[in-house]
């Protein structure tokens, strides 16, 4: 076994599945497994060294409070939560324990958003260009826009002087020029897809990143979940990749 770290998967679903294989390719024991049937207890006795979260947004404050209360180092990869970010960082202070969030773990996709901010920052410039967002992913997904999405569209918004705000519903009226649309589609079993557009008179420009499969995600997140052994603080995945 790798090094003798010990993992947890909390959430046995699709991407759970998909860690549990990961960890395997790397030769690292998941030594306990928690689903919604069996959740992580703040009272149980356990052994392993860092969890990794793909469960769901309403588990994911829980879980990661339970987690620090057992004083181990977690990587979580659900999504949706974002408004209680800034909560998860400053517990995540006090507590002394690492923990790794990012909306996407695929090395593909940081790669595609030092892409799309130099195409964002290029498009700051060249004002003919509109630019939107489009994502599709498997029918069962629970949020929409994804995560990636959104994050790419912050990312957009930060680079382009005349966006400042994005649109996800459905408009019923002229897209405002300061407004960043996300649209979304939900179809089969696509693993993730996201597209950035942009759009003068003359051509299009289209920057597109296709999950083949959910390996690139796990991963990149077993990976997170290696690197944090010893560490302590709030990181995010590009902090891994950078470092
Ligand atoms: N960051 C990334 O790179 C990345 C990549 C892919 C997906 N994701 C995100 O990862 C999350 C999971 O995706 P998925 O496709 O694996 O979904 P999924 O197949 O629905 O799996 C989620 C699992 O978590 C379980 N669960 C629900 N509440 C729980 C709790 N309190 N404790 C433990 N387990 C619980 C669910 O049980 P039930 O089915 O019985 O409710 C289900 O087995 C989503 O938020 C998705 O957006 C992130």
């Amino acid at each position: 076994m790798n090094d003798n770290i010990k993992i947890a998967i909390i959430g046995y679903g699709a991407m759970g599945k998909e860690i549990e294989k990961a960890a395997q390719r790397r030769n690292i024991e998941v030594s306990e497994i928690f689903d919604i049937d069996n959740p992580i207890s703040e009272a149980g006795k356990y052994n392993f060294d860092v969890a990794i979260d793909f469960s769901a947004p309403s588990a994911v404050m829980n879980n990661f409070r339970i987690v620090s209360k057992l004083a181990k180092n977690i990587v979580i990869g659900t999504t949706a939560w974002g408004e209680h970010l800034s909560e998860l960082k400053a517990e995540t202070q006090k507590s002394g324990i690492a923990c790794v969030c990012d909306s996407n773990f695929s090395i593909g996709m940081n790669i595609f958003r030092k892409i799309a901010k130099t195409a964002a920052d290029l498009a700051n410039k060249f004002t003919e260009y509109d630019i939107a967002v489009f994502e599709s992913h498997h029918n069962r997904k629970l949020d929409s826009p994804s995560g990636t999405a959104l994050s790419l569209g912050d990312l957009i918004l930060n680079s382009i002087d005349r966006k400042s705000e994005i649109l996800i519903d459905r408009p019923n009226a002229a897209v405002k020029p300061e407004q960043l649309q996300i649209s979304s589609i939900r179809l089969g079993s696509i693993a993730g897809t996201h597209t950035i557009a942009l759009d003068s008179p003359a051509d299009t420009i289209e920057l597109t990143h296709s999950a083949r499969t959910r390996e690139g995600f796990a991963d990149g997140a077993v990976y997170a979940a290696i690197w944090s052994i010893g560490k302590r603080g709030f990181y995010q995945f590009s902090d891994i990749l950078d470092s």
